[in-house]
Order: C-alpha cells, then structure tokens, then sequence
C-alpha cells in the first residue's frame, strides 16, 4: 500500500514510523526530518502550506490513503486539494479543521447544536462591549479566532494583572481581525484526549496530559509542549465519568458536524479542562498533539494505516490500546524557548536509547555534514513506555541522557511528584466547591 504523509516534526516521525510497519511512504516536508526521509521510499521537501506545490510534487504515483498532518496546513485546503488528485484522504478538509482554525466557529457549532462543555463566552467586535464582558465575567481569557501557534491566547492573571490591560489586548484584536472571542477563565486540570473520526464514528485514545510551561514546576513562559504522561484508561486527577463527560462533548461534536455539513474525517483532538464543577472544553484541534501523538500512538495495538484506511473510507470500527503508560520528554536547545541556540551539533547514541527501552522522535533538527543540528524549535521527543506511569517516566528520564549537547528537558514530567500535585490540586478545587 502507498501511503502519503505530510509533516516533518517529532509527531509526524511517529506518525511514519507507524505506517512504515506495513506501508510503502512518501512524504512530503518543509524541512528535510532525517528519521521520516529514512523510514519513507521518497520524499519530497516544499512550502507544505501550498496545495498546489504539493500535488505537483507528488504527481504520477498512485496513493491508496494520504494523510496532511500540521493544523496549518489542514488551514491551506491540503487534504482537499489531494483529495480532488484522487487520493483517499484520512485528514479534514479545510471546511471541517475550521473547528480548529476559527474557534467563533466552533463555539458558534457548540451554541447551535447544544453541545455541552463550553465556558461562558461571547464573540465582540467592538471596544465598548469588550469592556463590558470583561467586567461582567471578571477573569477571562481573550481568543484571536486564528491559528497563532500557542502564542495569541492571554489569560487573566497569567498574562493580565489588572482590567485595562485585559481590555487593551482585546481592542487590539478587535483593531487586527474585527472580532475577539472572550470566555470566562476556567481553573482545573488540562488534558487532551485524541480521537479517530470518520465522519460519523468516532473511536477515543487514552487520555494524556501535556505540560506547556517550559520550567519545571509548572514554571516560565509557554511553549509548544515540554512533554506529555498517559496513564492507561484514566490519568490519576479524573474519574471515569468525567473522562465519559469529555466523550460525550466529542460524540456530539461530530454528529453536529456531520449536521453541519462539515463532516469531519480525520483526528479530533479535545483540549478539556477539569473544573470543580465537571468537565469544559478550551478547544478543539483537528490533527494530533504534538507531544501527546507519541504516547498515544506508542498503545496502539491495530495498524494505524487500517484505522486511517477506514476513515477516509466512512467504515471506522475499533481502535485497541494497551493501558500501559507513557511519559514523553521534550529534549529542547538550550535558551529555548527565549533564546534558543540553533545550528548547533547533537550527538545521538542510538544503541543505547534503544537498549535502555526509550525512543527517540526527531523533532525539528536537521542534517549537514554528517552531524544532526538544532533548529530554535523542540529538538527531539523521548518516550518511555511500561506497565507503571514510575516506570516510563525513569525509561523516558534514563533516554534522554543518551543525547549528548547543548540540549535540556524537563525531569519533573511524570514524576510522581508532579502528578501527585494535580490529584491535590483537583481534590483542593473539588472541596473548596
Ligand atoms: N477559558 C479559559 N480559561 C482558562 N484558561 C484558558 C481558557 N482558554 C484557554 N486557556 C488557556 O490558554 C491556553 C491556550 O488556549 P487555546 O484555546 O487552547 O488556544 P491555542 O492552543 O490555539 O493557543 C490553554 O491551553 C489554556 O491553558
Ligand atoms: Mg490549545
């Protein structure tokens, strides 16, 4: 079988290395990932945010499925335009990732079809109504509706101390794009949980959770993700029925999508936050998580390339995990994520990743020369998996020791310590309740 992939970071080389296991790939990249070209047959490096580049590039073979995986490129019709080649694709048209890449739609889908979960919010677009919701809500968070890769999102008292600087950022916004979207800030425990789509059924992951903040502790500025942990069926803060909760939401989801006329195909990924008073949804993705596909994708016990076959073929059945653990660690240049240092040579002693039961996922690094360099991105993905959450993460911790250079990571993800915390946490926020 011929398969296509689009993407070239540290989730992309997970998502290669599975369908490499039993497919002929092909891929199609930004920058040259030196792990996707070696699993793949060719590839093909272009502006993969251009369609028609795309299409041009891989024109003459005969794909059986295609896959576009970065949300900017979901934004830029890349499914759509490879599904108008003739190729069976397993990722969203650009009409169904606008859950992702317009989030007034997608509260709009929520508010129509009644969807439950949301926060309270309101879509503005002028100064004098943004001050009154921010008045009337308190503390908020304030939305561009866009893509901003993690950066446009500011939150009452992590990014605004006081109610002229929120007002100021939405008027801002309002000035750039003509509308803000403002909700009511939310406290509680993020978690992301992922699911394959095929337009009308829908088949869950298990549930992760991923750490923004680039210091441990939970500490310093955001980042795309320093790392991620999978605990089996649960993670340790939440209870069956509200991991239930959060199903539901994504249930409802697609069949208003489907409602809709934006059926989406491809994978649905819920970015929920548990609050004392049940469970909310911050956003949807359309594509995978990017630590969080790593663990997922590391349990998966059918072969990814017959799921996504059944997707874009509407016949999705069962997707089977196992309920080990996994903890992801992100190796990252030093300085990152403020001033990381690019272009500078990493040493990777393969053997002993591998004999100490880690993996490695290339990230955004690249070759010249023989060496393997870094980028001012996340440079490598380290994953540890087992039977306990303590015993991937020493897997995970024990990994990253094998990739010599000026690269660091978070130790604290994982730890019992950390995940301790988010049990105390909840059950702090579920008695003050
Ligand atoms: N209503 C909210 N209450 C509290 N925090 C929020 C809220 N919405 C978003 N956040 C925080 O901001 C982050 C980014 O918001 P999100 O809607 O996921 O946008 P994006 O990932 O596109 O930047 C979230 O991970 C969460 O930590
Ligand atoms: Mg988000």
């Amino acid at each position: 079988m011929k398969v296509l992939l689009v993407g070239n970071g540290a989730r992309e080389h997970a998502i290669a290395e599975r369908l490499a296991e039993d497919c002929e790939l092909y891929t199609v990249m930004s920058k040259k990932n030196p792990a996707i070209s070696q699993l793949s047959k060719q590839h093909w490096v272009c502006d993969i945010e251009n369609p028609s580049e795309i299409t041009k590039a891989v024109e003459g073979i005969d794909f059986d499925l295609g896959f576009s995986s970065p949300d900017a490129t979901l934004a830029a019709g890349v499914s759509d335009a490879l599904a108008k080649a003739g190729i069976s694709m397993a990722s969203p048209s650009k009409d169904a990732a606008r859950i992702e890449w317009d989030k007034g739609f997608m509260r709009k889908l929520m508010d129509e079809y009644k969807i439950p979960g949301a926060p309270k919010h309101k879509l503005v677009n002028s100064l004098e109504e943004a001050a009154r919701i921010i008045n009337n809500y308190g503390s908020v968070a304030i939305k561009p509706l866009g893509l901003t890769g993690g950066k446009g999102v500011r939150v009452s008292g992590d990014h605004f101390t006081n109610i002229s600087e929120t007002v100021h950022y939405a008027e801002e916004l309002i000035k750039k794009d003509g509308l803000v979207l403002i909700e009511e800030k939310l406290v509680g425990e993020e978690f992301t949980l992922q699911a394959f789509c095929d337009g009308t059924r829908i088949c869950f992951m298990p549930p992760v959770q991923d750490h923004k903040r680039a210091f441990t502790g939970d500490k310093g500025p955001n980042t795309g993700g320093m790392g991620a942990y999978s605990s089996g069926k649960l993670l340790p803060f939440m209870l069956e029925s509200e991991l239930e909760a959060a199903q539901n939401i994504m249930r409802s989801t697609i069949h208003a999508m489907k409602k809709n006329q934006t059926p989406f195909v491809g994978i649905l990924y819920g970015q929920f936050i548990l609050t004392a008073n049940g469970i909310r949804l911050i956003e949807f993705n359309a594509r995978f998580g990017d630590p969080e596909a790593m663990n997922v994708l590391a349990l998966l016990k059918d072969q990814l390339s017959d799921i996504f076959l059944s997707m874009a073929d509407g016949q999705l059945d069962n997707a089977n995990f196992s309920d080990e653990s996994t903890v992801v660690k992100y190796l990252v240049p030093e300085g990152y994520p403020t001033k990381p240092v690019k272009d500078v040579a990493v040493t990777i002693d393969t053997r002993s990743i591998e004999s100490c039961g880690a993996k490695i996922y290339y990230a955004s690094v690249y070759e010249k020369g023989g060496h393997i360099l870094t980028t001012n991105s996340r440079s490598f993905g380290i994953l540890g998996k087992s039977t306990t959450l303590a015993n991937a993460e020493k897997i995970a911790e024990q990994g990253c020791k094998f990739v010599h250079g000026p690269v660091w990571h978070r130790s604290d993800i994982g730890t019992k310590k950390l995940t301790d915390s988010r049990v105390s946490h909840m059950a702090f926020l579920r008695d003050k309740s």
